[in-house]
């Protein structure tokens, strides 16, 4: 690797043993982390998958960036979680991580792709639509944990084939 590598982004599949990487990652997203168990135990159910997403800076420094957890049932999947650290938004780490769990369920002949996501958080929002993916649905109430008003989510689906 050159020393002056270009910044860029690097992709690989998560195993169950990347349940404290996972973990590390989801606090520094969101106000509620999962723990290494909780990721441990979702990477070993049938039809889970996760992402994961390397930082490279220009010193040709890797730090983990961010993820993405998806599970797919028969021609059906669902984006379970995806979340990039503080440090490494707005530099396509999202959109990347978006694209290849799309290009990996289309490859596992899923027919639609669907999410749950808060209709507060227009970063998100954003990120899917720009992916294709469109509003099918509200959920009036579904974010509960830690508040005093809970939350909407709208459902978002993307058809793929
Ligand atoms: C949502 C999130 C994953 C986006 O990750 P990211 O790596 O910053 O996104 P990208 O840089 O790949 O952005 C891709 C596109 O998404 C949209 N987008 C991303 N962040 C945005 C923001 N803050 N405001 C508006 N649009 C945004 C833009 O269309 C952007 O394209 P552009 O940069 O060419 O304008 C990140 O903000 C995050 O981890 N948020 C906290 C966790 C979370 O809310 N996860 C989703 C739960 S459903």
């Amino acid at each position: 690797m050159s020393f002056w590598a270009r910044p860029g982004v690097a992709l690989r599949r998560a195993e169950v043993s990347d349940g404290e990487t996972l973990s590390a990652l989801h606090t520094s997203a969101f106000q509620r982390g999962w723990s290494d168990a909780e990721f441990e135990s979702l990477l070993v159910q049938h039809g889970v998958n996760a992402l994961l997403a390397d930082y490279r800076g220009r010193l040709g420094r890797r730090a983990p960036a961010g993820f993405i957890l998806y599970r797919i049932t028969d021609e059906e999947a669902e984006i379970l979680s995806v979340g990039v650290a503080p440090d490494y938004r707005r530099k396509g780490v999202g959109r990347q991580l978006l694209e290849e769990a799309l290009r990996h369920v289309y490859r596992e002949g899923v027919r639609d792709i669907h999410l749950e996501v808060e209709d507060s958080n227009q970063a998100a929002i954003a990120l899917y639509r720009d992916a294709e993916f469109r509003e099918s649905g509200r959920r009036t109430g579904y974010y509960t944990q830690g508040r005093e008003k809970p939350g909407s989510a709208l459902v978002m689906q993307r058809q793929l084939r």
